[in-house]
């Protein structure tokens, strides 16, 4: 079964690949590179043994997206292109509405226009609004995004339940992530965000290779245990695996529904720092910084509904996350650049 995977080259692209490849499907990439390599992809194939068809270019250019439903008989979408980073969605919006809606937007008239009317999309937890309780369920409030990002993601949601409801054929599911660490045990495919990461898990494996000389560790007088911020960190591959559920269920049903894909357990930042060194015997120098704007202090799933109705959960420990996290960069101190 050929699965179109929009942004595919890209972090959490890559290892879902190789995650449909060894479930039996074929995934076919569309992908601009502007966050990612194509040695991403080769890598998938060295390590599966498998191909994977790749057609660089935007997914805003339908005459391309013709082309490849043209020549591939295509089951569903995964559509995970995007512009991702927060801080620069505020510095820049419009390129971010554009990117990241325009996308979407494009990918569904192609689609149609094929038949093909079966899409996994990828949201975040940002979605939800920061006056919810905790855990969040899918049925928690969402909006009120702090920045353009989160309100791409919101409105991209929205653009597909609306598609779904103007037409009774379209099968759309919404998969909220929550924060996606670690890599491939291989350590051959992994994150490199360009510059200074902005998240917690790059940051700290980059201080452990040397890059940075100590984390900032944003607030600590938050109302949580140590007073840092709490997340629901879960391993990529396990997030790979959420997608492959989310296909069988996809193409079981028609209408949307969403799915929060974390591990309904949330760590501190110091928690991160500590199962970090315990995981490498590598210590994490940090110094507590003010906080960070936007940052809500505790965010986790409730993972009960994946487990009820895709049969999924996260089954990585957080040792492993840590552990493979860091075999990806010590093997790859510059990324996929060697
Ligand atoms: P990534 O940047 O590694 O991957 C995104 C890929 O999309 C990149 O390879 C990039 O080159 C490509 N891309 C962007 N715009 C494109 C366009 N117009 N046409 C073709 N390709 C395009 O990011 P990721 O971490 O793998 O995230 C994948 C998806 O998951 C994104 O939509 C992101 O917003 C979402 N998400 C990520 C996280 C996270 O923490 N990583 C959390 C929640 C949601
Ligand atoms: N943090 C630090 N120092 C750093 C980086 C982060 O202390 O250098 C802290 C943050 O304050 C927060 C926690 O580590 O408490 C996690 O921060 P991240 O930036 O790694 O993750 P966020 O939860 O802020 O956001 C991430 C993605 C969003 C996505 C969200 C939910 O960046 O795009 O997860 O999926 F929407």
């Amino acid at each position: 079964m050929k699965v179109l995977v929009t942004g595919g080259a890209g972090y959490i692209g890559s290892h879902t690949c190789l995650t449909l490849l060894e479930a039996g499907m074929e995934p076919i990439v569309i992908d601009n590179l502007c966050n990612s390599s194509a040695e991403s992809l080769a890598r998938v194939e060295a390590l599966t043994g498998g191909k994977i068809p790749f057609y660089p270019g935007d997914v805003r250019d339908e005459a391309l997206l013709d082309r490849i439903f043209t020549e591939h008989t295509i089951s569903c979408v995964i559509h995970f292109a995007g512009l991702k980073a927060v801080g620069e969605s505020v510095q820049i919006p419009l390129t971010y509405y554009e990117n990241n809606l325009g996308a979407t937007i494009s990918l569904c008239k192609v689609m149609s226009r094929h038949g093909v009317k079966a899409i996994i999309f990828s949201s975040s937890a940002t979605v939800y609004s920061g006056d919810n309780e905790m855990p969040l369920k899918e049925t928690s409030r969402t909006g009120g995004c702090t920045n353009p990002y989160g309100w791409t993601k919101y409105m991209g949601e929205q653009i597909l339940r609306d598609t779904a409801k103007s037409d009774p054929a379209w099968s759309v599911v919404l998969l909220r992530y929550f924060n996606p660490v670690g890599a491939h045990e291989s350590g051959r495919i992994g994150e490199h965000p360009n510059g200074i990461p902005n998240n917690l898990m790059p940051f700290i494996t980059q201080t452990a290779v040397g890059k940075r000389d100590h984390l900032n560790v944003f607030g600590d007088d938050y109302p949580t245990p140590d007073g840092t911020g709490v997340r629901d960190y879960i391993h990529v591959l396990d997030l790979a695996k959420g997608h492959v559920a989310a296909i069988r269920y996809l193409l079981s049903h028609t209408g949307t529904e969403v799915f929060n894909l974390g591990t309904g357990q949330g760590y501190s930042v110091l928690d991160m720092v500590h199962a970090f060194q315990d995981a490498t015997g590598i210590t994490i120098p940090y110094e507590i910084a003010p906080r960070r704007p936007g940052d809500l202090p505790t965010c986790y799933a409730d993972p009960a509904k994946s487990r009820e109705v895709l049969g999924w959960q996260a089954e990585h420990s957080l040792k492993e996350m840590c552990r493979d996290s860091w075999n990806w960069q010590k093997q790859n101190p510059n990324g996929y650049e060697g």
